[in-house]
């Protein structure tokens, strides 16, 4: 075997650590032969994906009840959304049988010592890796945010390989955990105006769509926040497959600067904005923070709801990780939101919760949503601002 072994890998390898290190040994240890590793490398911090019950099945949970029998984790670990809001679910329309089994999900992770919040911003509650640190997750657009924006490095992982990086602490150095495999390879100068979230969710799938894994160098961006740039990842993760850009003074990342450059211009991102707009949209639903919303912009939701009342026919959700509710709860934001009848919705999301069949057409300022509701919930889509979306739902 090409791939070196320190004692404990070769001890949980082994087995001395109980059945379900043995097994996640073996997964990274089989991940890094077919990739090429040379060697195994620590991680500080696991997220896992594959947590809503509606994705995982039967099937899924009774592998994680297997892991949960005698498997530990030995890093820090957090949980992409599940598919509910793991207090308020009922009021949100799920139903007893769902709830019951996203339950039985989330205790198999409790039972293993994963921190039991489901977020892909993990990044804004606590999970926070630094620059170059070495990290295993799994959610698209945390691997690009985490890659991209922070610096750390992770390759985008699967449900089971994040989970065994989580029991043994280790991965497989291959892919963006070797510097070489970090080199930007097209520049994209962006001559579009860049404003709003929306905007930058548009600008993901226009570079996303023509990229196609390759690493994109940006420049033209003048600034971003936090908030453009979560949009950002999680579109050119779901239209092309990024999980690592360069944008010239907004990361911290080095890199070369590839020669051959390709123009972005507003005609473009009208045109993917046209696309995702269905002229025939019935907008039902309307639904803010995918990726999770943060603290800032559940602030200002809350401003523009303060004495409103959304629509009958309308349901709002604003999805957001459980801490970042609880700090909502504390500053007011909380009720304000749900005394105008929308629902501030933590720990599930509305690409992965059981929402098929319920509604006809999102309204959304994400370019991700968009192409989950399309393609998983045959939701009719549209795409504007956040305050074009709480406009509409107060319409
Ligand atoms: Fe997060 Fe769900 Fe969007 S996992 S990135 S809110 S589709």
């Amino acid at each position: 075997m090409g791939l070196e072994l320190t004692k404990d890998d070769r001890d949980m390898l082994d087995g001395k650590y109980g059945k379900s290190a043995k097994k996640a040994m073996e997964i990274i240890t089989a991940l890094g032969e077919i990739y090429g590793a040379k060697r195994l490398i620590s991680v500080s911090s696991v997220q896992i994906a594959g947590v809503s019950y509606h994705n995982l099945g039967e099937a899924g949970l009774e592998y994680l009840s297997d892991m949960a029998e005698d498997g530990q984790t030995r890093v820090l670990t957090t949980l992409n959304p599940a598919g509910m809001d793991l207090t308020e679910w009922k009021k949100h329309g799920i139903s007893e049988r769902f709830a019951k089994n996203q339950g039985r999900v989330v205790e198999a992770f409790l039972k293993m010592g994963v921190i039991a919040t489901c977020t892909c911003t993990p990044y804004l509650i606590g999970n926070l890796p630094h620059y170059g640190e070495h990290i295993a997750w799994a959610e698209s657009s945390a691997v690009c945010f985490a890659n991209s924006v922070i610096g750390a490095m992770t390759n985008r992982e699967g449900g089971p390989s994040a989970l065994a990086s989580a029991l043994t602490g280790r991965t497989a150095e291959y892919g963006f955990h070797l510097q070489e495999n970090r080199v930007a390879q097209v520049r994209y100068d962006v001559e579009a105006r860049m404003e709003n979230t929306d905007d930058f969710g548009l600008l993901g799938q226009v570079i996303g769509t023509r990229t196609k894994k390759a690493i994109p160098y940006i420049t033209g961006v003048a600034n971003a926040t936090t908030e453009q740039l979560k949009s950002f990842c999680a579109s050119v993760a779901t239209y092309g497959g990024v999980a690592l850009f360069h944008m010239e003074g907004l990361t911290p990342n080095r890199t070369l600067v590839p020669d051959k450059t390709e123009v972005i211009t507003q005609d473009e991102l009208d045109a993917a904005r046209s696309e995702l707009d269905d002229t025939d949209a019935e907008i039902d639903f309307i639904s803010v923070g995918c990726p999770h919303a943060s603290i800032k912009e559940i602030g200002e939701i809350a401003k523009m709801l303060e004495g409103k009342k959304v629509a009958k026919e309308k349901t709002v959700w604003i999805t957001t990780a459980k801490p970042t509710k609880d700090l909502a709860v504390k500053m007011g934001y909380y009720d304000t939101i749900e005394k105008a009848g929308a629902f501030l919705v933590s720990d599930a999301c509305c690409a992965v919760a059981p929402l098929k069949g319920r509604f006809k057409g999102l309204l959304t300022d994400s370019a991700k949503a968009c192409f989950y509701a399309r393609g998983k919930n045959s939701f009719k889509t549209k795409i504007r601002t956040i305050e074009e979306c709480i406009k509409e739902a107060i319409a």
